[in-house]
């Protein structure tokens, strides 16, 4: 039997990243990428894009109308069922992520848009496509309802790591966590495998591809890997993906304190890398696993 997958957020990152490689992998199984707007599809080439089981269905999941639609439009290519529904679409305010709650003190009417912003996505409209496609779910025969979440969400990481920054961002994708729970509740007399999965750090700006790869190589060639001792990379290849050095000073504490309190190799995951570690833990999750949230390692003590 052919896997139906239906992925929010599938324009780039990723999301793009997911239904590539699923179309690509299983070219016998149904993928279906669900963009607010294809025409933001500019991270895959033609060639990538041109498999005949991957179809992207338009929807800007903070509208419930469009949600209600997409699913439809899901429903008739699928036959009625879903097998998989991976909620990876995000917002992640560009300008405030290094924002602690009291950053915003100045300035209540920025703190009210990014807050509404971040709802409007993060949990409403999560909470839209999940409710239109969770009657396809039921039909399906695998009934997996995944949540992409983040360690920022998670409240022992954020504690141990002393880190206030990306307040909007990380307490709607916590929300959602929450939510989450409640439909493995709700849904586990269905058979329905909800799960929340952190996917680590993965370099998603597309921009710094290649110089990031580029820069990786070096750094692996200079370092020996050992997980145990905890490889920090180096403090360029941070400072490429944080936005501006006054961006990076303001992160640096909460990164130091990761780096001391988990044991992490120091490697910033490209999104297929990430894409092949979730999609091994979706696999390999059961009924038994409803509920909890996870990271890519499908552990809960390994989060880079
Ligand atoms: N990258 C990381 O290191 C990291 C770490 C922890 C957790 N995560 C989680 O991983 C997931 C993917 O992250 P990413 O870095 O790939 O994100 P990204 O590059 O910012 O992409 C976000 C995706 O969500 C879509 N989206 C946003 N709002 C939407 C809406 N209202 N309706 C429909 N689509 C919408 C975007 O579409 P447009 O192209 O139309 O804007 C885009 O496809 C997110 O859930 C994020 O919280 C990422």
């Amino acid at each position: 039997m052919p896997t139906s997958w239906a992925v929010t957020g599938a324009s780039r990152g990723l999301g793009l990243a997911f239904v590539l490689y699923l179309s690509a992998q299983y070219p016998n199984d149904i993928v279906i990428g669900i963009v607010r707007n294809k025409s933001n599809i500019t991270q895959a080439s033609h060639e990538q894009l041109d498999h005949k089981n991957l179809h992207f269905v338009e929807a800007d999941i903070s509208d419930s109308s469009a949600a209600s639609k997409a699913a439809d439009t899901i429903s008739s290519i699928t036959g009625g069922t879903l097998d998989v529904l991976i909620n990876n679409a995000a917002y992640n305010s560009p300008t405030t992520r290094p924002n602690k709650p009291s950053t915003f003190i100045a300035n209540p009417e920025l703190l009210k848009r990014e807050m509404e912003a971040s709802v409007a996505t993060n949990v409403l409209g999560t909470m839209f496509i999940t409710n239109c496609l969770v009657p396809l779910l039921k039909k399906g025969s695998l009934r997996k309802l995944i949540t992409i979440s983040s360690g920022n969400a998670v409240r022992n990481v954020v504690k141990d790591c002393n880190t206030a920054n990306n307040v909007t961002y990380a307490s709607t994708k916590a929300t959602l966590d929450h939510i989450m729970l409640m439909y493995s509740i709700e849904l586990k007399t269905d058979g329905i495998v909800v799960l929340g999965v952190s996917p680590g750090w993965v370099n998603t700006s597309g921009k710094e591809c290649m110089s990031l790869a580029f820069i990786l190589f070096f750094h692996s060639l200079l370092c020996i890997e050992n997980t145990y001792n905890m490889l920090v990379p180096t403090d360029f290849v941070l400072k490429i993906l944080i936005v501006t050095e006054e961006d990076y000073e303001k992160f640096k504490p909460a990164i130091d304190n990761f780096k001391r309190v988990y044991p992490w190799n120091g490697k910033i995951l490209e999104p297929i890398e990430s894409v092949k570690m979730i999609l091994d833990v979706i696999q390999k999750s059961t009924i038994e696993d409803t509920g909890n949230v996870v990271s890519h390692y499908g552990n809960q003590t390994l989060w880079l």
